[in-house]
Parts: C-alpha cells; sequence; structure tokens
C-alpha cells in the first residue's frame, strides 16, 4: 500500500494540484471549487422557493481512503474544525492495514399507506397480501422509467398496529429505486397503490408517504487495525472499553454517532444529497432495539487487534435532485469516480467508520484538546 501524503500543511493551490494529480477533476472543475462558483444564484432559484441567494462553505479533501481496494480522494463540504484532519488520519490508518471492506443490501426504500376504519384489521392484512400484485402493479405504472432500469415496487408487507387512537393496518411498498434516493418515486407509488388498498380492504387511506428508517436499504463497512499501529495492545482494550461505554450508555452513543456523522454528513452535502434523511435513518436504527445505542462495534480479535464496523440505512443516490443539478455535487461523485449509490454509500458509511477510528484514536490517547490543539498549529 502506498504512503498517504500529508496534505495538511499544503497551501490552496497545492490541495489543488494534488488533486488534479490524483483524481479525474480538470483545471476548470477544480477552479469552479476554489472561487466558489459552482451554484449562481439564478440556478439555486430553480432548487427551491423564495431564493435571494447562495450560502457558502468550506470544501475540503480527504486524501488516501482505501474501500474495496480503491484508493481515493472524498470531498468533505462543513463547517467544522478538526474534522477533516481526524478522518483522514483514521483513513490513513485504514489504509496502512488494507483499507475498508464495504458492501450494500441493495436500494430497497419503504413506502408506507396509512389505513383507517378497518373492523378485521387481521383479515384486512391477509387480503391484501392475497392480492398484493394488484397494489405492485398500479405502483409500478407511475414510474415506467425507474422500472425500465430494473426498479420499481418489487413486495408489499402489512402489519396491524396498536396506537391511541386505537388499531390501523400499515402497508409497506418495497421498492427498489435504484440509483436515486428515493423519495419522489415512492411518494408517487404509495399514492398510486392506495386506492388499491381501499378497494381491497373497504378502509379508508390517511397517510402515504416514504419512511427514513430504510432497513432494506443497508450499508455497511469494517476495517482491521493491527495493534502495533494503535500504540499497542492497551490501546486496543481502550477502544473496546468506549466502544462498551457507548453501547451501554445513550449520552456516550449520542456523542459517538455525532462524531460517526462529522464524517458522513459532509460526503452527503458535497454530493447534493439529503442530509436530513440520512440522519433520521441513522439514529432510527441507533434505537431499533428499544434503546438508543452506539452505530460503530470496536472488538479485540484473536490476535490482539482492532476490528471496527458499522451497518446502517444509507438512502442516497448519484441520479436525479440535487446531485444532477448542483455542479459542484457533479465534481464530488467524479472525484471519487462514483457513478452508482451503492459505491456512493460504501463510501459515506466507511467514512462515517473513518471518522469514529480518528476521534477515538484521540480520546483513548491524548485526549481530544491536545490533538485539536495540534491540528490548528
Ligand atoms: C465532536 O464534534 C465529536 C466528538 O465529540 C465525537 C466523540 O466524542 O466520539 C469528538
Amino acid at each position: 500500500m502506498r504512503e498517504v501524503k500529508d496534505i495538511t500543511a499544503m497551501s490552496v493551490d497545492e490541495r489543488i494540484a494534488y488533486a488534479k494529480a490524483n483524481s479525474p477533476l480538470t483545471e476548470e472543475e477544480l477552479q469552479m471549487i476554489k472561487e466558489g462558483s459552482a451554484l449562481t444564484t439564478d440556478r439555486a432559484d430553480q432548487m427551491v422557493e423564495n431564493v435571494i441567494g447562495v450560502y457558502f462553505l468550506p470544501y475540503s479533501i480527504a486524501p488516501g481512503f482505501v474501500i474495496n481496494g480503491k484508493e481515493m480522494i472524498v470531498p468533505m463540504v462543513g463547517e467544522e474544525p478538526y474534522v477533516t484532519k481526524s478522518t483522514t488520519s483514521g483513513a490513513r490508518l485504514a489504509a496502512a492495514n488494507g483499507g475498508f471492506t464495504a458492501s450494500t443490501t441493495g436500494s430497497f426504500m419503504i413506502g408506507q399507506i396509512q389505513m383507517l376504519n378497518i373492523e378485521n384489521p387481521e383479515t384486512a392484512r391477509l387480503k391484501i397480501l392475497e392480492d398484493k400484485q394488484r397494489l405492485i402493479e398500479a405502483a409500478n405504472k407511475v414510474d415506467p422509467v425507474l422500472v425500465s432500469f430494473g426498479g420499481g415496487c418489487t413486495d408489499v408487507e402489512v402489519r396491524t398496529i396498536e396506537t391511541m387512537t386505537g388499531q390501523m393496518v400499515i402497508i409497506h411498498l418495497i421498492i427498489n429505486v435504484c440509483d436515486a434516493m428515493g423519495a419522489q418515486a415512492i411518494n408517487a407509488m404509495v399514492e398510486a397503490a392506495a386506492p388499491i388498498a381501499e378497494e381491497i380492504t373497504g378502509g379508508k387511506t390517511n397517510l402515504k408517504v416514504l419512511s427514513n428508517y430504510a432497513i432494506y436499504r443497508l450499508a455497511r463497512a469494517r476495517v482491521c487495525i493491527k495493534k502495533e499501529d494503535l500504540g499497542g495492545e492497551e490501546n486496543v482494550d481502550k477502544f473496546v472499553s468506549a466502544y462498551a461505554f457507548a453501547a451501554a450508555d445513550p449520552f456516550r452513543a449520542a456523542t459517538n454517532n455525532k462524531g460517526v456523522m462529522n464524517g458522513m454528513i459532509p460526503v452527503v452535502v458535497a454530493t447534493g444529497n439529503d442530509t436530513r434523511a440520512v440522519e433520521s435513518g441513522v439514529h432510527s436504527y441507533a434505537a431499533r432495539n428499544g434503546r438508543y445505542s452506539t452505530i460503530t462495534i470496536w472488538e479485540k480479535n484473536n490476535n490482539g487487534d482492532l476490528e471496527g464496523m458499522i451497518e446502517v440505512p444509507m438512502a442516497v443516490g448519484t441520479v436525479g435532485g440535487t446531485t444532477k443539478f448542483h455542479p459542484a455535487a457533479q465534481v464530488s461523485l467524479k472525484m471519487m469516480g462514483i457513478t452508482k449509490a451503492d459505491d456512493l454509500e460504501k463510501v459515506i458509511v466507511s467514512v462515517g467508520l473513518a471518522a469514529n477510528l480518528g476521534v477515538l484514536y484521540s480520546l483513548v490517547t491524548v485526549g481530544l484538546h491536545g490533538d485539536f490543539e495540534s491540528a490548528r498549529k
């Protein structure tokens, strides 16, 4: 594995030259980022309502990420000092140990249909399942383009739930959104399928909208760091007890997970994706066992080395929406050589794990303040 360059001491122009030499980006694309000219007010006015201008944030690069054997520079857009530096040091530790191994479950999202006024909820549940093909067909009719790319509604699940206003039947459409984040397609599909559900059950539908608790769109990453690279087995034990603390205590879990999001969210922003969708998916998954807990796990293996991993919902896209419309988002994807949502999901979870690795290494050794002071020098 080749040595990853430390670019912290470089000037902005030297970093731009580094990015040009180590990514497919052109001089013009990099200059556009340097000048902050990617998003004009006219273009912004086509994105959201009531625009009067644009707002700028620092655009940094984290070099030396190795993910599934591929080396890349990762773009990070955010305001917090120290984050890019500590994420990069996590990435460097990982690269020296073979890098991150990442995988995904595929781009399957859930669209929910809430049904009210159902007299026999369990009978209704079975009737919907018996006739699920009709719902799938109605949903797929509204997005023939997605279907032509191999996506669309693939299955239907039904649950009955007890609520403070009575029992409800909740239908889930399972939708393969391919390379999109998918919100628009999902919302259109649940709306199209709802009348069929009413016909089948005689009930009334209320909310029809996607769920951000994207349990069928998980991304995972893991890394193994030799004890020697962490200053010995004693520090491996400290990592494991830091994990145990976060696993047992929601106060620590919230801060641990915030540190993970410090790595993930800047990549989500840099690629024009929806930060709130990612945050809500990750935090709801962190509470999946009934209590809020850590989304990263650190274990010691038989050699005394450190094994780290993360598994979270990751609903991001590489087509449609801001990703396509914001020129800087296009530059960010090109910098990493990414065209598929699946590959972007793998990068984002790896960056989250790198951020956690970098920060925990500081916390179990010199402490955060000491490291922060040296980062500012
Ligand atoms: C600060 O933005 C994030 C940390 O608090 C994360 C952590 O404590 O793991 C340093």
